[in-house]
Parts: C-alpha cells; sequence; structure tokens
C-alpha cells in the first residue's frame, strides 16, 4: 500500500503506533522489530483464548479480505479465510485457474483492480518479489502468503507464536532448521526472525546443494549464532529445543534429476530421533512428503499439526492490527 506511516485513519479514527501494524503491508519478515514481535504474540495469544472458548469477537464485521491464491495452497488461504470469517468478516477468493492472470494480466493491472474489492489482500504467487509488485498497485495492505522461493512472513510468526505457546517463551533457544533451506521460503522468513530474539542458537541442517541461500545468510552474520552442516548428529538433537523440518521443494527444481538426488538425504523416523530432547518440539510448515515418518506423530514432541490452530490466531491478530482493529 502506498503509506508508509504506522499513524493513519482507518474509518475515520486516528491510530497511533500502539498498534504497529496499522496499515502496513506484510510482505517481509525483516519489516518486525522486537516491539511488533511482542504485539503479535502477545494478541495472538488473546486470540488463542478465544479460538479455545468459541467466543471470537466479530472486529471486522464488514470488512473483506480478497485472497489471491496463484500457487497452491490448503493451510494458507484456508487459514486466512478462517481467520477472517471468525472475526466477523466475509472472504473472496481467487485462484490462478479463474483469473484473467492466464489472459495476460499483468500483476500491476490485476491488483489495482483487485484494490477496489478489497479491506485486505492476501496473496501467494510464484515469483519472488511478487508481493512487494502487488503492494505497489493496491492501497489496501497487501499479505504476502508466500512469494515462490521468497518468503512466507506469515507463516514465520505463526511458527514463532507455536513456539511461544508450547515452550512459553521465545528466547534461550536451541533451533534445528532441517531440510530444504534453500527454496524453502518459510526457512527464509524464521530466520530473520532470530536475530529478534535473546539468546537463540540455530543448526542448519541441509543437504550441501540446498544450503540457505548466501543472500539470506549473510545480511545474518553477526547477528545470529549459527553452525551449518550436512548431518543431524545426536549431540545437536539431545540440546534442541525446537527441530523444524521442511520437505524438498519439489516444483522450484529445474530438472526431476536434480530433486531425486537430494530428495531422500534426510528422511526421520521415530527411532531416529530418540536422541532427541524430551522437551523439544517438532515442527514442521506441512505438507510433509515422506521427511517425517507418520510414526513420529504419537510422539509427544509432534507439534506440527497444532501449527495450523496456532496459525488462525496469527493470522487473525495480522489481520485486525493491518486494518486497525
Ligand atoms: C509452506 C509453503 O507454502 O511455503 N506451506 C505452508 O504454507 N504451510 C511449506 C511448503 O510448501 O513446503
Amino acid at each position: 500500500m502506498f503509506r508508509s506511516s504506522s499513524k493513519l485513519i482507518v474509518n475515520g479514527v486516528r491510530h497511533l503506533s500502539s498498534n504497529p501494524l496499522v496499515g502496513k503491508d506484510v510482505l517481509s519478515a525483516g519489516m518486525f522489530d522486537r516491539n511488533m514481535l511482542d504485539y503479535v504474540l502477545e494478541r495472538s495469544g488473546k486470540f488463542v483464548t478465544h479460538l479455545r472458548a468459541g467466543n471470537t469477537p466479530k472486529l471486522l464485521d464488514g470488512k473483506v479480505l480478497v485472497n489471491v491464491f496463484m500457487e497452491p495452497s490448503t493451510r494458507t488461504s484456508g487459514s486466512f479465510q478462517t481467520a477472517m470469517l471468525r472475526l466477523g468478516g466475509q472472504v473472496v477468493g481467487f485462484d490462478s485457474d479463474h483469473s484473467s492472470a492466464k489472459k495476460g494480466e499483468t500483476l500491476e493491472d490485476m491488483f489495482a483492480v483487485v484494490d477496489n474489492f478489497a479491506d485486505v489482500i492476501a496473496f501467494r504467487h510464484p515469483q519472488i518479489g511478487s508481493a512487494a509488485i502487488a503492494a505497489k498497485s493496491a492501497r489496501a495492505p497487501v499479505i504476502n502468503a508466500g512469494d515462490g522461493a521468497g518468503e512466507h512472513p506469515t507463516q514465520a510468526l505463526l511458527d514463532l507464536v507455536t513456539i511461544s505457546q508450547e515452550h512459553k517463551r521465545v528466547d534461550n533457544l536451541r533451533v534445528v532448521l532441517l531440510g530444504d533451506l534453500k527454496f524453502g521460503r518459510t526457512v527464509h522468513s524464521l530466520i530473520q526472525i532470530f536475530p529478534l530474539l535473546r539468546n537463540i542458537h540455530v543448526t542448519l541442517v541441509s543437504p550441501d546443494a540446498l544450503r540457505v541461500p548466501s543472500y539470506v545468510l549473510d545480511p545474518l552474520k553477526g547477528k545470529l549464532d549459527f553452525v551449518e552442516s550436512n548431518r543431524l548428529s545426536d549431540d545437536v538433537l539431545a540440546k534442541a529445543d525446537v527441530l523444524y523440518v521442511t520437505r524438498v521443494q519439489r516444483e522450484r527444481f529445474d530438472t526431476q534429476q536434480a530433486y531425486d538426488a537430494v530428495a531422500n538425504e534426510f528422511l526421520l523416523n521415530r527411532k531416529g530421533l530418540a536422541k532427541l530432547n524430551s522437551k523439544a518440539i517438532i515442527m514442521h510448515p506441512l505438507p510433509r512428503v515422506n521427511e517425517l515418518n507418520v510414526d513420529i506423530d504419537s510422539m509427544p514432541n509432534a507439534c506440527y499439526f497444532k501449527q495450523p490452530f496456532y496459525g488462525v490466531a496469527t493470522r487473525m491478530t495480522l489481520l485486525a492490527s493491518v486494518l486497525g482493529k
């Protein structure tokens, strides 16, 4: 959106920076500071309580979310829709099979049009940087719901809300990020959040060909305590508070052969996690393919089917906050 200030008029009401997200696009995890994170954590915690009690406040009555999803999505589009409906708002949805992008419409034109329908827009697209292009064409706040192999900031926030709810802290943690760290956009966003937390140690475990890209990692050097490895050791498992696993992103590889060469390097099962710290939580943005065996699902550490619940609370926070409610 055009406005850059966190202080603006929404529905005739002047909002001050106590809500640090009002009127903002959410394009990159890099836009957050600790104050904003704490706001998201606290507000999402309240929405978790409301969701559990079945009494979500209808703060967005009369507001419309336009969900534009031009890549496959179950969780993220469903999560945004649910969050909006739980807050009393309404949702209009477009996907790539039924949009004029197929006729050759540019993103700029599409969002100049969609802007007329929306109070807020959630956007997923295969191209890195596409959400930023959309945001320039729309006055309504644009929330990046995944721009290709770029970022997925709302997933990173819901991951942080999950850690906060499950561990009751977001500082003083040892985190393992494992899998496709090259193309996995959730990792690219989450890793930008960590320097805002205190005393975080990160182990980045991936096949050599799937390391975090240097354009993501280099800016974090000196700000984040991390090591890279191409194996997952028992010592790392024993010390971890969070084991965050991602699938190898098949759709981002140029050839099937390139995918096959790395697809099965890290296939975890219950036995292989024998040394995992009993208090550690196992996370995954989902969908999983074969990197987490189903025999892990019944471990008390498994947290990946709780993440979508925290995701609804987190997106309620984001939708309400950018709309100044
Ligand atoms: C992730 C994504 O789309 O980047 N899924 C999600 O939004 N929960 C992860 C993935 O597709 O592997």
